[in-house]
């Protein structure tokens, strides 16, 4: 049964920092690939929920530029355990009417995640449904770096006017490009930063964090974090009336 009334102001976009595996592993003695498994299960009641309620698009933060940086094992496991998600839950966003898209910089995962990413991407293409974008691989701070490179490119080959570059124009050639920027970011597992997330689209969020661990959010602590977020007011830099 859902908290949330027809007086709660829903988010069209929420993204998420999904923190806290590792740590709600230590917790219970498990070695941290068992706190990414439960954490997959999270993502599962998450997106399940976002549908249920009626969420027009969810970002999720998979995988960072820096988690290339953890031990080998971890990264492997990690990025393995994606590959399984991408492919396990298939079925179940087909059902659910869910279209997906990977953002991030796919070149430095393997041959086999890549097919798994553009094999889910194909199947759910036509769906209407919630817009699932999985960060992986992602970091603000290359999403920028790109687009400004793809910008470049068509400066220089006489196809884009500099006069023409606006913010509107620019934001086009990031990964969201065309999406409405998130309306409200959580982040679990304590931490109060942003961690080089969606840093040109995240302008204007609301921001949420809990100290709930990833593992352990559930459908209710996603309607606490709508709730907080409905009894906000935004005002994107203008005065309050
Ligand atoms: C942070 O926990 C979590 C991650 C780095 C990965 C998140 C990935 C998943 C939940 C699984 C795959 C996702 C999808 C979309 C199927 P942490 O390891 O930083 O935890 P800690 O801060 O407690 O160490």
């Amino acid at each position: 049964m859902s908290a949330l009334g027809p007086s709660h102001r829903l988010p069209r976009h929420i993204a998420i920092i999904m923190d806290g595996n590792g740590r709600w592993a230590k917790l219970r003695n498990l070695s941290r690939d068992k706190g990414h498994v439960r954490g997959v299960e999270a993502t599962r009641v998450a997106i399940e929920h976002c549908v249920r309620l009626g969420i027009e698009n969810l970002t999720l933060f998979a995988f960072s530029t820096e988690n290339w940086n953890r031990s080998g094992q971890e990264v492997d496991h990690l990025l393995a355990l994606l590959a399984e998600a991408l492919e396990n839950e298939s079925s179940l966003l087909l059902k659910n009417n869910v279209k997906v898209k990977i953002v991030g910089n796919r070149e430095d995962f393997s041959g086999e995640l890549q097919k798994a990413i553009a094999k889910l991407e194909i199947a759910t293409q036509e769906n209407q449904g919630l817009r699932l974008f999985i960060a992986a691989g992602y970091g603000g701070r290359w999403d920028i770096t790109n687009a400004v490179r793809t910008v470049a490119k068509k400066v220089s080959a006489g196809t884009l006017g500099i006069s023409d570059i606006t913010e509107d124009s620019f934001s086009e050639f990031l990964s969201l490009g065309g999406v409405t920027d998130p309306d409200l970011l959580i982040r679990t597992g304590g931490e109060q930063r942003i961690s080089n997330y969606l840093l040109w689209q995240l302008a204007y969020s609301e921001l949420y964090f809990t100290n709930c661990l990833w593992p352990d959010f559930s459908e209710s602590e996603l309607e606490a974090a709508i709730k907080s977020y409905s009894g906000r007011q935004r005002r994107f830099g203008l005065i309050g009336e």
